[in-house]
């Protein structure tokens, strides 16, 4: 279970986030949606303890991560992966590489154990043919996918974390995406691992969330399902789901 509570952050006197609370469980479907520079990103890397808040607490199995020291985080760290936004690849290093970096760097796997593993992932991912290939010499769909494929390496994750997966995606190769974030979070509670998706597309994350919590000037302002979503009042919340009746064929509301 992941507890955010009263969670304040500043960077200088510009508050990112402001007293936020939050619950919710590691099999959760998650979409955190807001606007550009709305604390979205900032809240996945308070979650791992890459940034810490200047007041409240945040609870990783009922323990406060906000005072852990880098090593006592390691074990709260590796119950989730995380694709960083633009799931920046190491341009340096072929596929394979990229993908046992962590294997490398943080497990004492042998060689094989090591190839073994990056082709098992490649295979769930379906880019076995990529495993030499350069990241420039792969399409963007297929750098999103090396990038998952990395963020598993290394870890089991209890819950996915995903920051603008598909931003920057044609909407097919998008979907594609989406239809593999909702595939590897196969399975029921409490047995399914759970995921955040971090957007600004809305309609990305209709097609993979259960749950969508928005926020705006560092508070979060909705927290509901997707029925809830589209029946908001609010002015500024109704605007940025627009696009989701555009996609239903609807008009405006
Ligand atoms: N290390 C930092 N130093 C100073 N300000 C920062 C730092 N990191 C983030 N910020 C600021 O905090 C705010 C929230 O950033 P964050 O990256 O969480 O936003 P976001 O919702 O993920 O935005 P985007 O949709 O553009 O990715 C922004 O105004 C950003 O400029
Ligand atoms: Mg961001």
């Amino acid at each position: 279970m992941i507890e955010f509570k009263n969670v304040t952050l500043a960077y200088g006197n510009h508050i990112v986030l402001d007293n936020v609370s939050f619950t919710c469980h590691f099999y959760e479907k998650i979409a955190v949606l807001g606007g550009s520079g709305g604390g979205k990103t900032t809240i996945l890397k308070l979650m791992l303890g890459l940034v810490r808040p200047d007041a409240g607490q945040i609870l990783i199995d009922g323990e406060d991560i906000t005072k852990f020291s880098e090593s006592e985080l390691r074990d709260p760290r590796m119950k989730f992966s995380i694709v960083f936004q633009e799931g920046a690849l190491f341009d340096s290093m072929n596929v394979k590489e990229n993908v046992a970096f962590s294997l490398r760097e943080y497990t004492k796997s042998t060689e094989e154990e090591i190839e073994k593993r990056v082709r098992e992932l490649l295979k769930i991912l379906k880019i076995e043919g990529a495993i030499d290939l350069m990241p420039e010499e792969l399409s963007g769909g297929m750098q999103r996918r090396v990038a998952i494929a990395r963020s598993l390496a290394g870890c089991e994750p209890k819950m996915m974390l995903y920051d603008e997966a598909t931003t920057g995606l044609d909407p097919l190769t998008a979907d594609n995406i989406c239809n593999l974030i909702n595939e590897l979070s196969k399975g029921d509670p409490p047995g399914r691992v759970g995921f955040i998706i971090v957007t600004h597309k809305v309609t990305d994350a209709a097609k993979v969330a259960e749950r969508y919590i928005f926020i705006r000037n560092g508070n979060i302002i909705f927290d509901g399902n997707l029925v809830e979503l589209k029946m908001t009042e609010d002015t500024i919340l109704k605007n940025f789901i627009n696009e989701l009746y555009v996609a239903d064929g609807m008009h405006k509301r």
